[in-house]
């Protein structure tokens, strides 16, 4: 069966890069994919937002399967489109990807199925979000409803941070993504990515990651998409996958189905494991970027089967089993990142890194050009390594970012800290 990819990020290139190894793929494509997908898949140069080029090139290769990365291909209705086509994709419909696409949707699932969630108020204007947070105080954490590029999450510490937060948002900072206000209360804990497979009908766990969203080492810095992620996450104990698959999970699924709009594709919820148990931060209607590298590094069953039962509806009866490794991978940013930065400086030295036992380097934002290959986007490297102990894939990872040479990168040198703690004084 041939098969396309939507996207062009790291995420992609770990989904095409499992992809490519099942014995059910065909000829493989990403559109518009990058400088390392080339080397595993046909990258073309469609836009995700043109559904009509898609449809046509996916009857012209004769295309058995799409697989959707990206968020707004997915709240935009790709999905939807495919399935009038009678195109077989992964990924959610439009109205089911409102879990990711609207905060406040969201938030009121939870309330209506008693997910455990921050409180909460819903505002789409000025003065009531204002009188919500003078009642609550700060900290206090304000969201624009829409998809934001991760942006739209703005942490307040003091009043007039709120206010000012308040006054960006429906000031038009991220456009219509800000027509409406979430206000929550700020949870404190720690964060885990735990993943889910749905079929609309059947529910089946995945695995957890942990992702470091600070641009520096100890978590400080402003919040980017992600620099660097590991699963096992050891926060996620059976017990507590248990509840979350129970308490938050399920309850979502159902929800969906009760709505009319089933759920299929991968449910990426974003937990903060509290005191008292865990919370649901946000739904993400995709994988994570970069938990996917190490989701797709450990998963040792067939991906192709796997994601085509999500949209067939026999998710119930797939395999899906892990290797017994802990995955680790370092983004590697252009310098600058998550503000300005320079684009088109040559990468070197990826041949040399990859050539280490247990280690891919997934490509974020790179292009190959003349047998060379260059930084076109922020986040431009994934580096991933395997190993028995976080500690021992982190050293690997960073074994393979010392053969890289790239001046004009960085990365984050503690990648995995939490993990290699708790296994430090378990040992
Ligand atoms: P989101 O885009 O909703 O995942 O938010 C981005 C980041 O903001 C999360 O990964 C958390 O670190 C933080 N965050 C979001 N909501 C809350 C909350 N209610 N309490 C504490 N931190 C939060
Ligand atoms: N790593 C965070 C995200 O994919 O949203």
């Amino acid at each position: 069966m041939n098969i396309l990819v939507i996207g062009s990020g790291g995420r992609e290139h770990a989904l095409c890069w499992a992809i490519a190894r099942s014995p059910e793929c065909g000829k493989l494509y990403c559109a518009p994919g990058n400088g390392g997908i080339a080397e595993v898949a046909e990258c073309v140069a469609l836009s995700a937002h043109d559904f009509d080029s898609i449809v046509a090139f996916v009857r012209e290769k004769d295309i058995g399967f799409v697989v959707v990365g990206p968020e707004d291909p997915l709240v935009k209705g790709l999905v939807d489109r495919l399935d009038a086509e009678g195109i077989a994709s992964f990924g959610p419909s439009a109205k089911a990807a409102r879990l990711e696409g609207s905060k406040g949707f969201t938030k009121d699932i939870c309330a209506e199925y008693g997910i455990p969630t921050a409180a909460y108020g819903r505002f789409s204007d000025a003065a009531a979000a204002k009188a919500f947070i003078a009642a609550h105080g700060v900290p206090i954490v304000v969201k624009a409803d829409g998809l934001a590029a991760g942006k739209g999450v703005i942490i307040a510490m003091t009043m007039p941070e709120a206010e000012t937060a308040i006054d960006a948002i429906f000031g038009g900072r991220f456009g219509e993504a800000g027509a409406e206000v979430v206000v929550e209360e700020f949870l404190e804990g720690e964060e885990a990515s735990f993943f889910a497979l749905c079929d609309g009908e059947h529910v089946r766990p995945l695995v957890a990651a942990q992702d470091h969203k600070r641009v520096f080492d100890n978590d400080e810095g402003p919040n980017t998409g992600g620099m660097g992620a590991y699963s096992p996450a050891p926060v996620m104990t059976p017990e507590l996958t248990e509840r979350v698959m129970k308490e938050i999970v399920e309850p979502t699924v159902r929800a969906m189905r009760d709505k009319g709009a089933p759920y299929k594709g991968v449910l990426y919820a974003g937990l903060m494991i509290t005191k008292t148990g865990p919370q649901l931060i946000e739904y993400n209607a995709r994988f994570g970027d970069p938990e996917c590298q190490v989701l797709m590094m450990r998963l040792a069953s067939d991906v192709v089967p796997l994601l085509k039962s999500c949209h067939d509806g026999t998710l119930d009866k797939a395999e899906i089993s892990w290797k017994d490794e802990v995955a680790l991978t370092v983004v590697m940013a252009a310098a600058g990142y998550p503000g300005d930065y320079r684009k088109n400086t040559e990468i070197k030295g990826l041949k040399q890194a990859a050539a280490l036992d247990d280690v891919q380097i997934f490509h974020a934002g790179t292009k190959a050009e003349g047998g060379r290959i260059y930084a076109t986007g922020g986040r431009v490297l994934n580096v991933t390594a395997t190993g028995a102990t976080t500690a021992e894939a982190q050293a690997r990872a960073y074994e393979a970012i010392a053969r890289i040479d790239w001046p004009e990168g960085f990365c984050r040198r503690d990648i995995g800290f939490r993990a290699i703690e708790r296994e430090t004084q378990s040992a």
